[in-house]
């Protein structure tokens, strides 16, 4: 539960995001008022078209807001030079997605690493971290084999290994069970949660799977771009 003095380590206020599309506007997301608490497990939900990768791909820096306000983890996302958003995307935020968005030619090690490396951290350091994260995940038997030579599970423990290497604040998963099956869905759904809970990392899930409901401390419901509802203490709408 967030405490009255805790920062929140997102903040947003009026977020929107317009897409122009020459003759029409579609409003992505649409005057966003919220707050999440550092250590949530957030569930973002909404149908398909609500907005969900939109505010995802805001909070990870791969977008900027049309107007409003966002901080993440102390960083103005509204202000940011495009080299702070560089900074910001490798090493405050791990991201996770439908497609797991491995590299090809590199094999489960080296897809772990290279976000480590691309920050300039020693290979030394990078290497056995990931390890650590590899063993975690269940793939030391996986270390040598390319994306093509998994499982879709496999892939996406390995894409979760990718995420964690520069030890971010916030893990942001765009529908990472889309792609699974139900177990597969239900393995990666728990080692997010394990995440949250033993490494403390701010998780948030967007999702249209009930796999992560019984363990989310928070849900975020958008619809046309705009909040619905929310439960619990952390991710609270502002006035
Ligand atoms: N690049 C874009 N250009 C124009 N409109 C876009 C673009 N990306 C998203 N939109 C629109 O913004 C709205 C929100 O899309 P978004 O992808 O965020 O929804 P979503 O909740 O992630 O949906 P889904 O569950 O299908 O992944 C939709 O109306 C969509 O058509
Ligand atoms: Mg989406």
């Amino acid at each position: 539960m967030q405490s009255e003095n805790t920062q929140p380590v997102i903040a947003a206020k009026k977020l929107t995001r317009i897409y122009s599309l020459g003759y029409s506007e579609v409003a992505g997301i649409n005057h966003l008022n919220f707050e999440i608490a550092a250590g949530e497990l957030v569930v973002l939900k909404g149908e398909s078209g609500s907005g969900k990768s939109t505010l995802l791909s805001l909070l990870a820096g791969l977008d900027r807001p049309t107007s409003g306000e966002l901080t993440v983890a102390d960083h103005n996302l509204t202000r940011a030079s495009a080299t702070d958003l560089t900074h910001f995307r490798r090493e405050v935020v791990g991201m996770v997605f439908q497609s797991f968005n491995l590299m090809p030619t590199l094999n489960v090690l080296e897809n772990a690493c290279l976000p480590g490396l691309l920050a300039g951290k020693p290979f030394h350091d990078i290497k056995s971290k990931a390890m650590e994260f590899i063993d975690w995940l269940g793939l030391n038997s996986r270390l040598t084999h390319l994306p093509a030579q998994l499982s879709g599970g496999e892939m996406q423990r390995t894409a979760i290994a990718r995420a964690l290497i520069n030890d971010p604040a916030i893990v942001l998963a765009d529908e990472p069970t889309g792609n699974l099956d139900s177990r597969n869905g239900q393995v990666v759904i728990e080692l997010l949660a394990e995440l949250n809970r033993k490494g403390k990392q701010t998780v948030i899930i967007a999702t249209h799977s009930t796999l992560a409901d019984a363990l989310a401390t928070n849900k975020i419901t958008l619809k046309d771009g705009m909040i619905t509802d929310e439960i619990g203490s952390g991710a609270r709408r502002c006035p």
